[in-house]
Order: C-alpha cells, then structure tokens, then sequence
C-alpha cells in the first residue's frame, strides 16, 4: 500500500475548518481506494508570525521538502492584528516564498460549474463550463523587480516590472499544451471546436491571454513561443485572445475554453472572474505545481481567511475539499481523484447555495456529505 505524506497549513480564518474537510474527505478517499495518508500539521500564518515573530524560514523549508505535497487553507490576518502587519508582509514571506522557492511554476486552476450550482451567467450548465487555466506561477511581475525612489517626494517613482524569460514561458506552455491533449481525444474532442477544426484532426483548444497590443515585449515572447510550440501539437487548436476581451468572453461565452495559459498576472485576476462564474470563491480549488520529478506541490482553495465566518462552522468546504481532490490525483490516486470530483458534483445539487451560512448545511455536514458519496 502507498502512503502519501501530506504537510498541512491550515493557515489562518476559516483555513482550519475547510482542510478539516478536506482531510475528512482524504481520509475516506484513501480506506475506499487503499493508500495510506500520513499528515503533519505546520502552524505558519499570520496569527503564529504575530505569536511568534516567525514566517517561513529555510528551515521550516528544508522540512517541507520531505512531504509528497502541501496543503494549504488559507493565510491572512484581519481586525487589529491585520492593521500591525503591512500589505505584503505574509503574502511574500509564506505564499508567495513557498510558490518561489519550491519552483512552483504551474497554478492550476479549473474552472468547473458543478451540477446544481447557480453561476452568475445565465444559460451556462456544466457543460459549457469546464475550463482551466494554467497560470504561469513564479515569474512576471510577481518577480519583484523594481523599485521606489525619492520615497515621499513629490517626484517619487515607482517601478514595477513585467519580465519573462524564454525558459519560463517555455515551460509553463509545455505543461499547458499537455494538458490541453490529455484533457480531450479522437473519441470526445472538445466540443467547442468548429467542425471544420474536428475535420483537419483537432480535439483540444489552447488560448493563449495576453496583450500583444501593448505589453508587445512580453507576450510577443508568449505568442511567438506558443506558435513555435504548437507545432509539435497537431490536435490542439492554438488560439489567442487579448486578457481584456477574455474577460469579456469568460461571461459571455465560457463554452469557447478549454485550456487557457496566461501570465501571472493575468492568471491572478482572471481566475477570481472565473471563481465568480463557477460559483464563487467557496468552489474555487487551485494548485502550484512543480510537476517535474521530486517536485513538491502545494494545494489549496482559491478564496483566502474568510474572517466573518471564522469559527461559525458556516465557511464552504468544496472548494478545498476540490484542492484534495488535485492534490491525490496529481501523486497518482487518479481514481480516488475522480470519486471525490464525483462525490463533489453529487453534493453540489444538495445544497441551497455554494454561499458561506447559506448553504442549508454547516461546514462539517458538507464535508460528510462529500465523505458518504465517494
Ligand atoms: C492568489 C492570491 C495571491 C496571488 C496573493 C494572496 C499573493 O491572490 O493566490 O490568487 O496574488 O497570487
Ligand atoms: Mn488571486
């Protein structure tokens, strides 16, 4: 029998009560499909930095690195103990640190209208939305590079920068161009694709969102490599469309995606649009992947603390108990993965709302939910 080891940050918020969810629902998953879960829990967040002064250290990392994967609930302070601790301070020195240093580059990111959901998008049914986005995760402007000077002038200037290297791009359009032919084959292409696409052999579409009209330096790079690429792809349609009108096209015509691969940036906003449209931010599961060998990944649900639901066994647990899900499938219990999705999508039509105190169940009653459908 396999046995995973699972390093948990519960984190912050309501980031306790939605990985013991997950975990339940783990748990259930591994007696069914026999594999062992070995788990232990970290307590890095804004409430252990404000306790103990300490974020993440190389150490703490050093740590991590033995686990098979990370699962993470959410991190963030509110009330007073946000006002003592700048904008930037835990997102840089746990989140984004862990993204970075563990080379993170892949933030998987689907965006699935689950049976009975209601989407703010008239029309749409499960369907016409089953989408991800492959969000480019350790580069852009999330690099850090920049700069303040003549702080406090009026001539003060402030420089962000938007930069992307080949291999980087290389890289996270690699993964998504993958995914995008694993997704669909011969048998159940796409069903977005044009027949005349379906004729000359395509059965996946990738779009490339970008913003060639004005970051031209930056994704001319994406675009050029992506072309290059899709040479090597002849059963994926590669299309383009600039982030402005993605966005547009996210409400008015989700049924077109199937793959998308973006920016970090990019990728940051446009997947909340998308959490919004599958439901809102209790369904909405991600993972940073670094999907090469010996890789550590880390999973989590989109939404952050949720600090009015805190403690109120009120918080949605779907959508971490979906980052569950990603996180056994990619170690390789695809089975197990797919009876929680499926457990996921029978639970879904049972609740009222996917809202937080809105549901007509409590947090743990929609984990057991989950647990009793696998
Ligand atoms: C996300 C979050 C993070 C990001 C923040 C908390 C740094 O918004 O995971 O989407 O910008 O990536
Ligand atoms: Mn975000």
């Amino acid at each position: 029998m396999k046995t995973y080891n699972i390093a948990v940050i519960p984190g912050d918020g309501t980031g306790p009560e939605v990985i013991g969810e997950g975990l339940k629902v783990l748990k259930a998953a591994a007696k069914k499909f026999k594999f062992g879960l070995k788990t232990k829990v970290f307590p890095f967040g804004g409430k252990h930095y404000l306790e103990t002064g300490k974020l993440v250290d190389e150490a703490d990392e050093a740590e991590l690195r033995k686990f098979d994967a990370i699962y993470l609930g959410a991190i963030g302070l509110s009330g007073a103990g946000a006002k003592n601790v700048a904008p930037g301070i835990l997102e840089k020195n746990i989140l984004l640190k862990l993204r970075f240093d563990f080379d993170q580059y892949i933030n998987l990111r689907p965006v699935k209208l689950y049976p009975g959901v209601a989407s703010p998008i008239a029309g749409v049914s499960p369907e016409t939305m089953d989408y991800v986005v492959v969000r480019e995760n350790t580069g852009g402007v999330y690099t850090g590079m920049g700069g303040i000077m003549m702080k406090g002038t009026p001539n003060e200037i402030a420089s962000q920068e938007w930069v992307y290297n080949r291999f980087q791009v290389d890289r996270c359009l690699r993964y998504a161009f993958e995914l995008a032919k694993k997704r669909h084959s011969k048998k159940a292409p796409f069903r977005g694709l044009s027949a005349e696409a379906k004729a000359a052999g395509k059965t996946a579409r990738l779009t490339l969102c970008g913003k060639t009209n004005v970051l031209t330096n930056v994704f001319g790079l994406w675009e050029r490599a992506a072309k290059e690429m899709a040479e090597e792809y002849p059963t994926v349609e590669l299309a383009y469309r600039h982030v402005d009108a993605i966005c547009l096209l996210m409400v008015q015509d989700p049924g077109q995606f199937d793959v998308i691969v973006t920016d970090n940036m990019f990728g940051d906003i446009i997947t909340d649009l998308g959490a919004a449209c599958q439901g809102g931010l209790g369904v909405a599961a991600g993972g940073n992947l670094n999907p090469d060998k010996g890789g550590v990944s880390m999973y989590e649900p989109i939404g952050g603390t949720a600090p009015d639901w805190t403690g109120k066994n009120g918080i949605n647990p779907i959508a971490a108990i979906g980052a569950a899900a990603l996180m056994i499938g990619n170690l390789g219990e695809t089975k197990a993965a797919a009876a929680i999705e499926a457990a996921i999508a029978k639970t879904t039509p049972r609740m009222k709302t996917q809202l937080a105190g809105q549901m007509g169940w409590t947090t743990t009653q929609v984990g057991d939910l989950v647990a009793k459908s696998l």
